[in-house]
């Protein structure tokens, strides 16, 4: 299956981050931790020189352990900060001001030098679609934050979320793009539903799915529908329909929805806790 895929927005996603990074000084990056390349769009090195950088490896609880072990030390590899959360139970956000400090070390010297005390350091979090920007936000920030008003010599309009005396927040997530010209990096950002599943024929997605985790997850299937990954995809696809009754008029099994089963039984980490790709 072909899965190439530009959302419409890129351009002004583009134009609206260039503006907004001049204003901060934290690029805070969220990934999904099972695919944490594919999520991840390479032009923010690139959009983010001269800023503290860290990586927050979102959705940790539907990636496997191990590979969030060596995804933070890749991070760590490349200098940068990397914590792993989950932002809807709001696991490993107490973790995350360590790494704040840590990723803004070097600005708060910078200003200590030249005399500026105490200015807060400003962040922003950044993302592809769907990886958790906004859970994220509420989920750091909570209820007991307070937005700041407009500030002098900062754009119009800007709410800045006050995360204690050292940081604020911009209330708005920047909007990465995810590159899509790599066939499998629109393959795996299909398989965790960040491509619009209308565009996709499930039943193929399906397929590069079992083919994908036959070797990396041998057991996935067994655990959950009680029967080894058969010989061929469509015969798998076939088992789960007739386990799952999955049936079309006439008693045809019905595959579409099989496949449906399997890859939302994925992405809720039904199949057990999986990671996608490797440093
Ligand atoms: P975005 O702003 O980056 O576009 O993403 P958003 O926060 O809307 O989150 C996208 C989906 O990911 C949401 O699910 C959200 O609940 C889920 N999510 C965010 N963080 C985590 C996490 O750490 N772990 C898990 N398991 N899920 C997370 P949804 O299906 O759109 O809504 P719902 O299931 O919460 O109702």
């Amino acid at each position: 299956m072909n899965y190439q895929w530009y959302p419409g927005h890129m351009t002004k996603a583009r134009r609206m981050m260039q503006e907004d990074i001049k204003l901060i000084d934290l690029i805070i990056e969220l990934v999904d931790a099972r695919i944490p390349l594919s999520s991840r769009n390479p032009d923010i090195d690139q959009l983010g020189q001269g800023k503290g950088r860290m990586v927050l490896l979102n959705k940790s609880d539907l990636a496997d352990p191990k590979g969030n072990q060596s995804w933070m030390e890749y991070f760590s590899t490349l200098g940068i900060t990397a914590v792993e959360v989950n932002s809807k139970t709001k696991a490993g956000i107490k973790g995350i001001q360590r790494a704040v400090e840590e990723a803004c070390k070097e600005k708060r010297e910078r200003d200590q030098k030249r005399g500026i005390l105490n200015r807060p350091v400003r962040a922003m979090v950044v993302g592809i679609p769907n990886v958790g920007k906004s859970t994220f936000i509420n989920a750091y920030a909570g209820r007991a934050c307070t937005k700041t008003g407009n500030k002098p010599g900062v754009t119009k309009g800007k709410q800045w979320i006050r995360l204690g005396k050292g940081l604020e927040l911009l209330d708005t997530p920047g909007i990465l793009w995810p590159k899509f010209e790599d066939q499998q990096v629109g393959m795996r950002l299909a398989f965790i539903g960040s491509i619009n599943d209308e565009i996709l024929i499930e039943e193929e997605l399906a397929t590069d799915f079992l083919l994908y985790i036959k070797d990396r997850y041998p057991e996935a299937i067994e655990g959950r529908y009680g029967f080894c990954q058969k010989e061929t995809p469509s015969d798998t696809l076939e088992e789960i329909a007739r386990i799952r009754g999955c049936y079309k008029k006439g008693q045809v099994l019905d595959i579409t929805k099989a496949a449906a089963i399997l890859m939302d039984d994925f992405r809720s980490g039904r199949l057990g806790r999986m990671t996608l790709e490797e440093p």
